[in-house]
């Protein structure tokens, strides 16, 4: 069983798409161990987006995620972090497949709603940058019919 680290990023959440993006992974199976509204502290985006630091796009990646409040969480199940990833579609919105969160709801390669985590290394920093109080192991009487 793996977690994975995934939020609604700023556009998502002024649009009003927190609980659709929830939805799409709770029906998929994935289990939610934490989550949080919160304010992005500069430092917090820089060493979150700290891969793209020497990116042309670096600048406004930290300005947006820090410019409104993020829903943060962290999703627990099999291979959880590529069926996240499956959900979300690719990176620009243009490309994204219909079904996905970023085929259906995002327009833009800067504002595509949704982060997950790309690795089981990135997964595990996430986690550790973004729920350092830890998140919540709990059974699901469902989880037997989803193994
Ligand atoms: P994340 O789940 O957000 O990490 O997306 P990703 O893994 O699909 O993409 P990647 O890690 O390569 O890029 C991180 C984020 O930077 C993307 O989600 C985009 O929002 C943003 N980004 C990537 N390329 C560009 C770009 O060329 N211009 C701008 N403005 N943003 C970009
Ligand atoms: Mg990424």
């Amino acid at each position: 069983v793996e977690k994975t680290f995934v939020m609604v990023k700023p556009d998502g959440v002024q649009r009003g798409l927190i609980g659709e993006v929830l939805r799409r992974f709770e029906q998929k199976g994935l289990k939610v161990v934490a989550a949080k509204l919160m304010n992005v502290p500069k430092s917090l985006a820089e060493q979150h987006y700290a891969e793209h630091r020497e990116r042309p796009f670096f600048g406004e990646l930290v300005s947006f995620i820090t410019s409104s409040p993020v829903f943060a969480m962290v999703l627990e199940g099999e291979s959880a972090i590529s069926v996240a990833r499956t959900l979300m579609g690719k990176t620009n919105p243009a490309e994204s497949a219909p079904g996905t969160i970023r085929g259906d709801f995002g327009l833009t390669i800067g504002m595509n709603i949704v982060h997950g985590s790309d690795s089981p290394e990135s997964a595990a920093r996430e986690i550790g940058l973004w729920f350092s109080e830890g998140t919540v192991a709990y059974d699901k009487a469902v989880d037997v019919w989803l193994a």
